[in-house]
């Protein structure tokens, strides 16, 4: 599959109106351009409509400013059935200097959806090149960890459950974890 078909690049300019109190890119602004970002990347590759399954954590690495120029890199990295991972990369661009700076990275968990809401099927996903190989492993890694994770945090869930009330309190996962630890 040719790498235009998985890729997406978009940029934008970060205007006033995406300021936060600081006068810096409000997170959220950022956050909306990635998931637009993933959404038509997905889309574009399953050539259907495809909703956000989830995403794995964002973590700023510094502030965007006002004035810079921020570019979304997005690739589809794998298929499943009807999902797709779409891993980002965020790069800001202080225009007059040309200074490029990686704000931050994730991964986005799209699924392809039909009129109703239903999971559909995906074209699959053949890697060719070396790093498409890389980004496919990674991404199946990831997959199996979010799935150990989810089974483990059910599994956690049912214990609470069978504890006879009153030997735990409720107000964290974590507090339950050193409990029953
Ligand atoms: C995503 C959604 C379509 C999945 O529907 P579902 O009935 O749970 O379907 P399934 O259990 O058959 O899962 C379908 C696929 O989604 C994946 N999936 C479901 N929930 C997921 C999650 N939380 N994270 C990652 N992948 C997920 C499954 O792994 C499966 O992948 P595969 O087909 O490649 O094996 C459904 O949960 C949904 O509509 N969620 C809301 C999406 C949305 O509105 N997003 C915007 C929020 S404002």
């Amino acid at each position: 599959m040719a790498q235009e078909d998985l890729q997406l690049h978009m940029t934008v300019l970060m205007t006033p109106d995406m300021a936060n109190f600081a006068g810096n890119v409000h997170g959220g602004a950022i956050l909306r351009l990635m998931d637009q970002v993933a959404y038509s990347c997905a889309a574009r590759y399953a050539s259907c409509y495809v909703v956000t399954a989830s995403v794995d954590r964002v973590s700023f690495r510094r502030p965007v400013r006002v004035g810079e120029l921020v570019t979304f890199m997005a690739s589809v990295n794998y298929t499943g059935q009807s999902s797709m991972e779409v891993g980002m990369k965020v790069v800001a661009e202080e225009i007059c200097s040309r200074t490029q700076h990686h704000c931050n990275s994730s991964y986005f968990t799209m699924v392809a959806v039909d009129p109703c809401g239903r999971p559909v099927q995906v074209p699959r996903l053949v890697p060719v090149t070396l790093e498409q190989w890389r980004r496919h492993e990674e991404a199946q890694i990831r997959r199996r960890l979010k799935y150990e994770m989810e089974q483990q945090h059910k599994e956690l869930m049912a214990q609470l459950d069978a504890l006879p009330p009153g030997n735990y309190r409720m107000s964290s996962e974590v507090e339950y974890m050193q409990i029953a630890s």
